[in-house]
């Protein structure tokens, strides 16, 4: 699992409840101190690898959620970060609060120095997510990342950019095998992972579909819909002759040339 730095809950509650294996997913910011420091806690705590997501320099414009007046109940906050709480600052009433303390935090200079910077404090593998193109995926491996993640960030960010699953072939093709390239961003049903597979990506992740569970059904909604998802992967394998992860063959996929 992978555990985001503005969860709800801390990163170390989040360790403290979990026997599986855990990434712990961080921006950059402002304060290099803040990020120093979440790095060691997330070392600490026995998370395996970090995740620095690169496609948030700024918070996209998300129409949606203002027309929603999408708003949090004011008990949510980011755990997180409450330990380096300037007053306020990590408390929000709603959309705009949390939109303006977003802005204020997020280090939009971020460059692959800052990359080289994380890499050098830390032992843990670094993964880069939001990554959509194969010349940023080989400065990210030139910059001592141990794998990517292709993402969009499930199309929140840049509305009109490319989604992952058309990106990933040609990043896969750059990387030539020189490290996994993860994806994510529209993973819906069992064919989806088995697409995303044969198209070159080591694994997918998911965003909405957990939360959907979870708002469906609590702890057991996540659970259905990892279960979901494995049955209909390996109902799709089984289907398609594919008897392993192994024998998914690139070809299974044929892409349309409009
Ligand atoms: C409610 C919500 C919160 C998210 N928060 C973060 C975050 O804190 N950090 C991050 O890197 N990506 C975040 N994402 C993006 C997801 O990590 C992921 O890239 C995306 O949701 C994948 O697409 P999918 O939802 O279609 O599976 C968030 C997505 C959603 C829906």
């Amino acid at each position: 699992m992978c555990c985001s730095t503005i969860s709800s809950i801390s990163l170390e509650e989040v360790a403290a409840a979990s026997a599986g294996p855990l990434w712990f997913q961080l921006y950059v910011y402002r304060d290099r101190e803040v990020t120093r420091d979440l790095v060691s806690r997330a070392e600490a705590a026995g998370f395996r690898a970090l995740v620095l997501t690169v496609d948030t320099p700024h918070l996209g414009r998300r129409e949606r959620d203002a027309r929603n007046r999408f708003a949090l109940p004011p008990d949510i906050i980011i755990s997180n970060l409450e330990p380096y709480a300037r007053a306020q600052a990590t408390r929000w009433d709603g959309p705009a609060t949390f939109t303006d303390y977003i802005h204020k935090q997020l280090d939009s200079s971020l460059t692959w120095e800052s990359v080289a910077w994380l890499r050098s404090m830390t032992r843990l593998p670094l993964v880069i997510k939001g990554i959509l193109t194969a010349e940023d995926a080989a400065l990210a491996r030139d910059h001592g990342a141990a794998g990517v993640i292709v993402s969009n960030h499930g199309g929140r960010q840049l509305d009109g950019a490319i989604a992952s699953i058309d990106a990933l072939p040609d990043i896969v093709d750059g990387l030539s095998g020189l490290m996994p390239v993860l994806m994510d961003g529209g993973i819906r049903r069992g064919t989806d992972v088995l697409k995303a597979l044969a198209l070159g990506a080591s694994a997918v992740l998911i965003g909405r579909p957990y939360l959907w569970g979870l708002a469906a059904d609590g702890e057991t909604g996540v659970r259905r819909v990892l279960d979901l998802l494995r049955a209909e992967l390996e109902l799709a394998m089984g289907l398609a002759g594919c008897p392993s992860l192994a024998a998914i063959p690139p070809g299974l996929v044929k892409r349309r040339v409009l």
